[in-house]
């Protein structure tokens, strides 16, 4: 079996995010696709996490063109931490599908953006520019689950 690239790997996570997020959109009085849709936040904040405290510091090192798109990613990771604050809000007021809702579709917009610009010009650089030791180290973040406790993105604090 071939071996899943990084590039491929950051991906399928954000295609798997919003996959949740659409099937909670669909149904967003079923109770497993909020359970769902819980599970991809908490994955959105681990993938963020993974981005800033590891990829996007090697990428930035790399070249000015890099630099700038990195420092625009953190940014909209900013955005969109505040939106996954808020839907998370509106998730635990349990009564509010139409506000969940509202927000999921904010959530939506913020990413497709945001994940388009990650695949077109960061993660190429992903597979073809990191060294063995770093490959390994990204491999084992994307294999991992769990945050540091109170961790927020970097432009979020
Ligand atoms: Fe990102
Ligand atoms: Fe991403």
């Amino acid at each position: 079996m071939e071996i899943e690239t990084p590039a491929a790997a950051l991906e399928r996570e954000h295609r798997e995010i919003d996959e949740a997020v659409t099937a909670f959109l669909r149904e967003p009085d079923d109770e497993g696709r909020r359970s769902g849709l819980r599970t991809a936040l908490h994955e959105l904040r681990h993938h963020i996490y993974l981005e800033e405290e590891f990829l996007f510091p090697l990428l930035s090192t790399m070249e000015d063109a890099l630099t700038a798109t990195v420092l625009v990613m953190l940014r909209e990771h900013a955005q969109i931490w505040t939106t996954l604050d808020a839907l998370d809000r509106a998730l635990d007021s349990d009564s509010d599908d139409e506000a969940a809702a509202g927000v999921c579709r904010e959530l939506t917009a913020r990413l497709l953006h945001h994940n388009l610009k990650e695949e077109r010009v960061l993660y190429p650089r992903a597979d073809t520019d990191l060294n063995d030791a770093a490959l390994e180290r990204l491999r084992a973040l994307l294999e991992a689950t769990g945050l540091p406790e109170g961790w927020v993105c970097i432009k979020a604090r």
